[in-house]
């Protein structure tokens, strides 16, 4: 029992000493411009003679241990973590689709589909515009799809959330993202995109992780977490107050619950899920 509680800590609070011995990095710049302050001088001091000891050896680290650690240890987990919270978003979006008379499929749009891991909790009468920077993840996409034919899909099309060239004004009754808000470069202009292409009261469906109010503990360990964060998860920033922007984006009604998930990683903790109405 004793023995499991050290476990569980010695994991939520890893990244920390990853951090500490990840060497130098393309990332680099970024670990400077956010600690580079008269406070924190000795703290970049005492972080760069660490580096020269185990160079070697976190460069390995992070070409042959941190992929396979992601692969096949990280990533499953959270999967299992996270469905729950998948779930209940769907729920969600359900209860407002209800509001919406409607006939034919629903038009979704969804944004950093990556593999697809939503598909499963998708209405039945679905039309699907999948959207994704990134080409790593077209093969697992179309393999999903496959498994899934109540989703009638329709294309992907390559591109960044915040200018969704390709996708026409007005042309969607449901935008769904999830775990995306916290990679993209900049969330206002995506949010504007989402506006510019959801019908006149069509929902914006997110679940997002953000960042734990300042006045708690776990606020620094995300703060000092998220430099390692971004360099190894895709650009990933922990400490983001996703849920104002997404107030203040200009939607007509904005239905959002901060949810403390224990089960959920510390650093994947707390997550708003909601919906958006335009
Ligand atoms: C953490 S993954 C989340 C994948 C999926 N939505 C989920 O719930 O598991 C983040 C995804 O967002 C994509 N992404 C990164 N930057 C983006 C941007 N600016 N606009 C849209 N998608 C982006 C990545 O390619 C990746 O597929």
């Amino acid at each position: 029992m004793f023995s499991s509680r050290i476990f569980k800590v010695v994991c939520e609070i890893s990244p920390l000493p990853i951090w500490l011995f990840s060497g130098t990095c393309s990332d680099d710049q970024v670990l400077k411009k956010i600690y580079w302050n008269p406070n924190c001088t000795h703290i970049i001091n005492w972080r760069g003679s660490l580096n020269r000891v185990p160079w070697n050896f976190s460069q390995s680290v992070k070409k042959i241990w941190f992929p396979f650690f992601f692969t096949f240890c990280i990533f499953p987990t959270l999967k299992r973590q996270l469905a729950p919270l998948r779930r209940c978003a769907f729920d969600l979006l359900q209860e407002h689709l209800g509001q919406r008379k409607k006939k034919g499929p629903h038009d979704i749009l969804e944004i950093g589909i990556a593999d697809g891991d939503n598909l499963p909790y998708y209405p039945d009468n679905s039309s699907l515009i999948a959207l994704d920077p990134s080409e790593d993840f077209e093969e697992l996409l179309k393999n999903n799809l496959k498994k899934h034919p109540q989703i009638m899909f329709k294309r992907k099309v390559t591109a960044m959330g915040e200018n969704m060239v390709g996708v026409e004004d007005a042309s969607v009754d449901v935008v769904v993202s999830t775990y995306v808000l916290c990679s993209v470069k900049d969330v206002r202009s995506v949010l504007k995109e989402v506006k510019r292409v959801l019908k006149p009261g069509g929902k914006f469906l997110f679940l997002e992780h953000v960042s734990y109010p300042k006045s708690e503990w776990n606020f620094l360990i995300q703060f000092l977490a998220a430099p390692v964060w971004r360099i190894y998860f895709g650009k990933c920033t922990i400490n983001r107050n996703t849920g104002e922007e997404i107030q203040k984006a200009g939607f007509s009604n904005v239905e959002q619950e901060t949810k403390y998930n224990k089960n959920v990683w510390l650093y994947m903790r707390p997550q708003i899920v909601g919906v958006a109405t335009k």
